[in-house]
């Protein structure tokens, strides 16, 4: 399996461009499966998530074919298996992104569970609910999601906790459905607006996304379309806080502040200067950053996808801090490992007090989900000699070419065997 080598101690400095958002390309992909027309899908990220959602909807007929620059054709004219089996849904728990787009299409979907990881049980009985509110019959056998709709029908759907796939889920399944649905206490995520813009693009009638309400009046069918995927927020998140950590100044481009409020309040408060630019945003870091206080939330408010990475940067930071996930149950498993590097860090309940050190120290660290895996990359930056960081295929699932792009940057860093 694969490593990654960190030479830790130089700052970063320089420009690296950012790729589509992983958690946009997602669901967009399965967005394809509602059209008997194809679907062009632009600033795709090359990721091993996108690979495996393409097999998935593949294997179920859609042809996918490149279109000779970044992007993809999607056509799922010849939609003939609507089923994702477990073999593929145990390696990306987005793939029950498949069931909405499927029952609204064929009327029909044999989904597994995606069952739980790394950071939490992750179940998924919002999506289930929402879709029964809808006239979806469903039952649980075996691990599978089995689900018979002859046409969904609009319904008012208020979910218990705010989910993100959970709500794109459902308004992929109401676009096609005979009537209105109303999804409240829907996510506001930026990935959720960017999902709503692709299936208005397709001809679906949708009001409301980006805020906790959002009204989907349902079509007979959708069209075909184009669409760029937005930038990956969470990735530019991810590289301003690494060039915060190593004393750096960097300039981000192919993205934007704008879904950034939250992380950037934050950066500017540990001390950074952050500008946002038309096409981008730079970041000069301080000499010293100051430790800040965390707690995580659904959107507008600080992100759980970013918590593992201001860990990092609190533990070389002046002071003490709290991080506080309130999202998942057991998003903390980078701690023990940047424990490993010389960090000072106390774990209670879904709290942690890190007391920033004045150096970390090089070691062999294993990474255990993507975002923890984010976060020993950063501390490896910037600790004094080497750091070796194990089972990268967890990071390999959401950042493209992490090592070319911190390369870039001046980093010392290789993938090793
Ligand atoms: C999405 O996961 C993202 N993944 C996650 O990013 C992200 O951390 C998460 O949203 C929160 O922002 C994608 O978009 C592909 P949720 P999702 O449903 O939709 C509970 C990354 O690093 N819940 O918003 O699975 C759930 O257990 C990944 O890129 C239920 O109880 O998260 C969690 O505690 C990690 N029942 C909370 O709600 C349900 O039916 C929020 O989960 C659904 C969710």
């Amino acid at each position: 399996m694969d490593k990654l080598l960190i030479q830790g101690g130089s700052p970063l400095h320089g420009e690296v461009s950012i790729s589509g958002a992983k958690n946009a390309a997602l669901p967009i992909l399965c967005a394809s499966l509602l059209s008997a027309e194809p679907l062009h899908v632009t600033n795709l990220p090359h990721l091993n998530d996108v690979s495996t959602m393409l097999r998935l909807i593949g294997q179920m007929g859609v042809e996918v074919t490149m279109d000779g620059s970044d992007g993809l054709i999607l056509n799922s004219h010849d939609l003939n298996n609507p089923a994702a089996p477990y073999d593929m849904v145990k390696t990306m728990r987005a793939s029950i992104l498949v069931l909405g787009p499927l029952l609204a299409r064929c009327g029909e979907a044999k989904v597994s569970l995606p069952g739980g990881c790394a950071i939490g049980a992750r179940p998924v009985d919002q999506h289930i609910k929402g879709l029964q509110a809808m006239g979806a019959e469903i039952r649980v056998e075996n691990g599978y999601v089995i689900a018979q709709a002859s046409r969904l029908k609009g319904a008012r759907i208020v979910t218990d906790m705010v989910t993100v796939t959970g709500t794109e889920n459902l308004m992929m399944a109401a676009v096609l459905a005979e009537g209105e649905t109303i999804i409240e206490n829907a996510a506001r995520e930026p990935e959720v607006l960017d999902l709503a813009n692709c299936l208005t693009s397709m001809g679906a009638h949708i009001s409301g996304a980006g805020t906790d309400s959002i009204k989907i009046r349902g079509v007979e069918r959708l069209h075909g379309a184009s669409h760029a995927v937005m930038p990956d927020r969470i990735e530019t998140g991810t590289y301003l806080c690494a060039a915060a950590a190593t004393r750096g100044a960097v300039r981000l481009t192919n993205t934007s502040a704008d879904y950034l409020d939250s992380v950037v309040q934050k950066l500017r408060e540990a001390g950074c200067d952050v500008l946002a630019e038309p096409d981008g945003i730079v970041l000069k870091a301080p000499q010293r950053l100051k430790a800040v206080n965390v707690r995580t939330e659904p959107y507008p408010a600080f992100p759980t996808d970013m918590q593992a990475q201001f860990m990092a940067i609190n533990c070389v930071a002046e002071g003490s801090a709290v991080i506080r996930e309130t999202i998942f149950e057991n998003r903390f498993m980078h701690a023990v490992e940047l424990i490993r590097l010389g960090a000072d860090i106390k774990i209670d309940a879904n709290n942690a007090l890190v007391t920033g050190v004045q150096h970390l120290n090089g070691a062999t660290v294993m990474a255990t989900d993507l975002r923890a895996s984010a976060s020993l990359v950063i501390a490896g930056l910037v600790a004094q000699g080497e750091t070796l960081i194990e089972r990268i295929y967890h990071l390999d699932r959401g950042y493209e070419r992490i090592e070319e792009k911190l390369t870039r940057l001046g980093a010392s860093v290789r993938r090793v065997r």
